[in-house]
């Protein structure tokens, strides 16, 4: 018999890896890797990635319209890792140094396939620049 009080700390926890699953959505990546234009040094200090205890080493964002990206994605329902037919102008963001809570990023800006996870038809994780 397990006791009420753990009962309740399990459902929490389960709560809460659901709520994490519940995160890596389509929504998630495109607030991390979709944006028009980019300055690192700005986007890399606010949320979602508001430092809290390291910087991210590297993020890539992709310059291109939501439903472009989306497209990669479509038909694809079961988790696959995919590489897009068209090029995207990109930029990623490459972490230099921190000072105090403030992580410094330098640019590196290119053109090529990317390699994402879709999922349900849309992209959810960012696998890499290039071929997956
Ligand atoms: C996608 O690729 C990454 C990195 O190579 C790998 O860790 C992951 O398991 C792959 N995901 C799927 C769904 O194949």
């Amino acid at each position: 018999m397990i006791s009420k009080p753990s009962c309740l700390l399990i459902f929490g926890i389960l709560l809460c890896v659901l709520h994490l699953s519940a995160c890596q959505n389509w929504n998630a990546f495109r607030r991390k890797h979709v944006a028009q234009r980019v300055n690192c040094n700005s986007a890399m200090n606010r949320s979602p990635f508001r430092p809290l205890v390291s910087c991210k080493q590297l993020n890539t964002f992709i310059h291109a319209s939501a439903s472009t990206v989306k497209n990669i994605c479509q038909g694809v329902i079961q988790s696959t890792n995919t590489t897009s037919r068209v090029s995207f102008r990109y930029t990623n963001c490459i972490f230099t140094s921190r000072r105090r809570r403030q992580c410094r990023y330098r640019a590196a800006t290119g053109n090529n396939v990317i390699c994402v996870t879709c999922e349900r038809g849309a992209p959810v994780h960012f696998v890499r620049v290039g071929r997956c």
